[in-house]
Formats: C-alpha cells, structure tokens, sequence
C-alpha cells in the first residue's frame, strides 16, 4: 500500500541571519521584496541551511547571492529565536564586510542603520526580539 503523505525532513529547520556591522557602527537591514505576506518588512539577509551546510557556511553562501559580498562572522547576537510562518528557528550572526559593497541582489532596499536608527525600519517579527540587544552592540563597536 502506498503512503500517501510526503516525506518528512527529521531535520530542524535552520534559517540564519548576518547583522552585518561596518566600521562606522552601522548595520546593514534589507528589505525583502517577496513573498508578498513580508513584501516591505526589514531583515538582516540570510536564509535556509540546507542539509550538511554548517550555519556559518549557509551565512558566508546566502551573503555571497543575496548582497554579492565576503562576510567574515564575528559572533553570536542573540539566543535562536522561533521563526513564525516555518517551523523552524532564526539564528543570527555579527558579521563584518571582508569583501565588496552589499548590492540588492534579492531585496527591494538595503539601509545601514545606526544605533539611534534601528527602530526607523519594520523589522520582521523573528528579527525584532534582536535590536535592543544590537543597539547595545552598535553603541559600543
Ligand atoms: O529568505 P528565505 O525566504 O529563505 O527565508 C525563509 C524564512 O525565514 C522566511 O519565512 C523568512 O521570513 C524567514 N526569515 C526571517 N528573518 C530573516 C531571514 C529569514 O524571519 N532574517
């Protein structure tokens, strides 16, 4: 007899973020422009781990295709935080520009933001739990 139900994944769902923090204290926020339910929101650009990719690679590959940069991570900001519409968890990292100027690639905008700045932005709710902590971050870089 056949199952009728899709193969399901055992692995937990991954999403990383890179808070990209340049050497005025700025952090980068991009604006996704799909799908249309967070057309608009503000994130720090990142995305899945795919299966036997360390977090840390997936942050250096998703920086590569979204923003056309060389990120070098520095370190954790913040606890893994729960994603809303996957299930699945947020995790983010403090990363530095080792190479090239963030370009759009895949979102509507990029802003660098500064500490007094964080809040002018919507961010998406799995990312907003993270700013008073990186303004914290911000103030002392
Ligand atoms: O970018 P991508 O579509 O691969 O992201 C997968 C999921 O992770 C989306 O639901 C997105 O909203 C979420 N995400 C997030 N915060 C980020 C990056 C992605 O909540 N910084």
């Amino acid at each position: 007899m056949s199952n009728p139900l899709p193969p399901v994944s055992s692995a937990p769902l991954i999403v990383v973020g890179a808070a990209i923090v340049n050497d005025r204290g700025q952090v980068l926020a991009a604006q996704r422009a799909e799908p249309p339910a967070l057309a608009g929101c503000w994130e720090f650009p990142g995305g899945k781990v795919e299966p036997g990719e360390s977090d840390v690679s997936a942050i250096v590959r998703e920086c590569r295709e979204e923003l056309g940069v060389e990120v070098e991570l520095v370190e954790r900001l913040g606890p893994d935080l729960p994603l809303q519409r996957d299930f699945g968890v947020l995790r983010v990292w403090i990363a530095r520009l080792a190479e090239g100027e963030p370009t759009a690639l895949e979102h509507a905008a990029l802003r660098w933001l500064d500490a007094t700045e964080l809040d002018d932005v919507a961010w998406l709710p799995a990312d907003a739990p993270l700013i008073d902590e990186l303004r914290v971050r911000l103030a002392e870089w």
